[in-house]
């Protein structure tokens, strides 16, 4: 640290930094979050200015263009303002999303979903493998002060986890996860895909993999089509495996906050059937009771899995579920870029397809459909289906009615978007009825 000081970089200071895209380097500006000695040699973590957090990483000083360094301003703190405050379209970029709208302050939005490191944990001379993960001691959700706050986030903003086995896949964590320390120090973490137990070694997972009996999640199978299931899990009945699965779903998700008491959630896991069992592909959590009609609090496609539709067909589970409970739902907020993306191809989708298909009734010469009927068909909640509509720019004021024009074009683009969707959730084969938690005392 004082050699690095020596050097000139101190952290938070901004230069140019050469971003390595597959061999091909490129300048951008970047802020410098730590330092490290590594065998003598220094080392920078930073992050790459209006780019998404799930760049940042270790550097070597000669990435750093020493002549253009900007020093912090006195009394600005390290990392809180981030000045990327613009909204670009590259998932890459930074985009933080409230209520359906990109929205510019972000920086209280971080604050307030800083992730909470409420777990308890055993002693440190205890390996991971000795750890008792079956932790049946409910951790309170903290609060903490603001200065705890802001001594966890420096710890948080670095990833931590260099890598990640699970099954056939070995996963680099894109964020912070609070695994115990110790495994931060192993160039792999195994974990058992089963269970989701994490250890420190291939050997331990071996001896591991004698004992545990799953195959599947451990919960009630609610849906099955062809090789798609959905398993609900009870974060108070299976505390464990809902805690191991946030500590995998956190390497993936920067802007949720991690609650290590599971009790208030419930979790829907995806997963694919082989000869072996049922593999974990995603999930979504959802709070037994919401009063803000969440239907969604986190989601996740495991990175192999991504971009194969598998995050939609979540998303359109998480609505069959409310259309089963009568209700429109709505996923937490902050959403990411990719979460956001999601949604908005997900929503475009189905409120288009609804209203590409009406046909007019009773000698009207055009059809007809209030935002009512759209949110009660597609359980999106009102906010949802009018921010998506004023995104495509379909809606129109006119006479004093609101009027959806669709063009040939739209219409067009629908139809090709939803040949595209070749997994879809097939309401026949789930099998599941809402509890109604408020009546039960306790979770
Ligand atoms: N770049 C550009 N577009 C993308 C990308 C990407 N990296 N990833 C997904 N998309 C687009 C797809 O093109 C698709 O749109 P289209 O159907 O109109 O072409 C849409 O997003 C959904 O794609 P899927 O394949 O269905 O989604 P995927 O399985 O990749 O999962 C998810 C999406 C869950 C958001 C995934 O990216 C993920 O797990 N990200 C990390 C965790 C996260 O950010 N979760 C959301 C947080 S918000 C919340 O929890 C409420
Ligand atoms: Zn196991």
């Amino acid at each position: 640290m004082s050699q690095g000081m020596k050097a000139g970089v101190i952290e938070g200071c901004r230069m140019p930094v050469q971003r390595d895209l597959e061999g091909q380097f490129e300048w951008h500006l970047a802020e410098v979050l730590s330092i490290r000695d590594v065998n003598n040699k220094f080392e920078y973590y930073v992050h790459y200015i209006d780019f998404n957090k799930r760049l940042d990483e270790w550097v070597a000083a000669e990435r750093l263009d020493m002549s253009k360094i900007q020093f912090p301003k006195k009394d600005t703190k390290i990392g809180t303002k981030r000045s990327s405050d613009s909204v670009h379209n590259s998932p890459d970029r930074e985009i933080v999303v409230q209520n359906g709208t990109a929205h510019p302050s972000k920086v209280t939005a971080a604050i307030k979903k800083m992730p909470k490191i409420g777990r308890k944990r055993k002693g440190p001379e205890m390996g991971p493998e000795e750890e008792s993960q079956d932790s049946s001691d409910n951790a309170p959700r903290q609060t903490g002060s603001m200065t705890v706050h802001v001594k966890e986030d420096k710890i948080s903003r670095i990833k931590n986890i260099h890598s990640i086995e699970v099954g056939k896949y070995r996963l680099k964590p894109w964020y912070f996860s609070p695994y115990p320390v110790e495994l931060t120090t192993y160039p792999v973490v195994f974990l058992c895909e089963w269970c989701l137990k994490y250890v420190k070694s291939l050997t331990c997972l071996q001896r591991h993999l004698t004992k545990c009996q799953l195959k599947y999640p451990p919960g009630n199978e609610i849906y099955r089509k062809s090789n798609i299931s959905f398993f609900e899990i009870d974060g108070r009945k299976n505390k464990s495996y809902a805690q191991n699965l946030c500590l995998l779903a956190k390497c993936f998700l920067d802007h949720k906050t991690l609650y290590y008491d599971t009790d208030p959630f419930l979790f829907y896991v995806m997963t694919e059937y082989d000869s072996k069992g049922c593999h974990l592909v995603g999930y979504f959590s959802k709070e037994k009771e919401s009063t803000e009609d969440y239907n969604v609090a986190c989601i996740l496609t495991l990175p192999p899995h991504q971009r194969k539709g598998f995050g939609k067909l979540l998303i359109e589970f998480s609505y069959a579920l409310s259309k089963i409970e009568g209700k429109t739902g709505t996923p937490e907020k902050p959403l990411s870029d990719l979460g956001l993306l999601s949604y908005r191809s997900y929503w475009t989708n189905a409120i288009l397809d609804i209203v590409v298909n009406m046909k007019p009734e009773n000698g009207q010469d055009r059809p007809q459909i209030t935002i009512n009927e759209i949110c009660e068909k597609t359980s999106i909640k009102k906010e949802d289906v009018i921010s998506t509509l004023q995104h495509l720019n379909l809606i129109n004021y006119y006479k004093g009615q609101y009027i959806i024009t669709l063009s040939d074009e739209v219409i067009d683009g629908h139809k090709r978007a939803m040949t595209k969707r070749k997994m879809r959730i097939d309401p026949k084969c789930l099998q599941w009825t809402p509890k109604d938690w408020s009546k039960r005392g306790k979770w």
